[in-house]
């Protein structure tokens, strides 16, 4: 199953991949994680994306369809995967389309989270992942169990996003209005489109993807 998840920053891509990723044995391709894989590791991409990434506007195209041409092709994606955070513009789009058709693959579903742009700034500020293995958590939404612990790993050190501020909150807000929205029409057109709503709480999103994909 080839899908993608699209939606506004914190609509719940990311929470929501982790989960189908699980549920049906696909992977998570995520721009977003890669991109920062990069920042990490100081390469040449990742020092040329970084302040563009704290801004919160978005990586040229170019870049972003070099870096998930390489990894659509790697052993683990062959079976699926879940595109989460890619495609983000119309170009981005028509680069997906021509990199699937080139292996004969075709995209099963494009899922948009729907959700409302206040909400998402409260989901933002309030996220924050384990430093050992990654696990997301919210302060309000998502809580570890054990106050201080993750769940996953037990790992006691957690840490926040450089870009998750209210500020950059708005700004990739704006970018996603501007430049990915029009997206929905794109994948309407092509009928393979459906839309969650996005507000509901975590294991009801869950629930109702599940119905859509079984
Ligand atoms: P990226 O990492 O893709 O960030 P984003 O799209 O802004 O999305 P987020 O990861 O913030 O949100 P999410 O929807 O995954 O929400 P999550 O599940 O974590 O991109 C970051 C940057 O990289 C971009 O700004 C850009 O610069 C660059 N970039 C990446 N891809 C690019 C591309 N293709 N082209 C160009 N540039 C690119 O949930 C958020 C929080 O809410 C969590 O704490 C979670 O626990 C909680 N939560 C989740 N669901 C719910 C719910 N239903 N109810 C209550 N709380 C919830």
């Amino acid at each position: 199953m080839y899908l993608v998840l699209f939606g506004p920053p914190g609509a719940g891509k990311g929470t929501q991949a982790k989960r189908l990723e699980a549920a049906y044995h696909l992977v998570q391709l995520s721009t977003g994680d890669m991109l920062r894989a990069e920042v990490a590791s100081g390469s040449t991409l990742g020092i040329k994306v970084k302040d563009i990434m704290k801004a919160g506007e978005l990586v040229p195209d170019a870049l972003i369809v070099d870096m998930i041409s390489g990894r659509i092709d790697a052993a683990d994606a062959k079976a699926g995967f879940i595109l989460d955070g890619f495609p983000r513009t119309i170009p981005q789009a028509r680069a997906l389309d021509a990199m699937l058709e080139g292996k004969g693959l075709k995209l099963n579903r494009v899922i948009e989270l729907r959700a409302d742009d206040e909400a998402m700034v409260e989901r933002i500020t309030g996220r924050f992942s384990c430093v050992s293995c990654g696990a997301n958590y919210h302060e309000k939404f998502n809580p570890t169990k054990v106050a201080g612990v993750c769940d996953a790993c037990g790992g006691a050190r957690f840490d926040r996003r450089a870009d998750d501020t209210a500020e950059t909150v708005r700004a990739r807000l704006q970018a996603y209005h501007d430049q990915t929205a029009p997206l929905i029409s794109y994948f309407e057109k092509k009928g393979n489109l459906l839309s969650i709503d996005g507000m509901a709480a975590i294991d009801d999103v869950t629930r109702q993807l599940r119905e859509v994909l079984d």
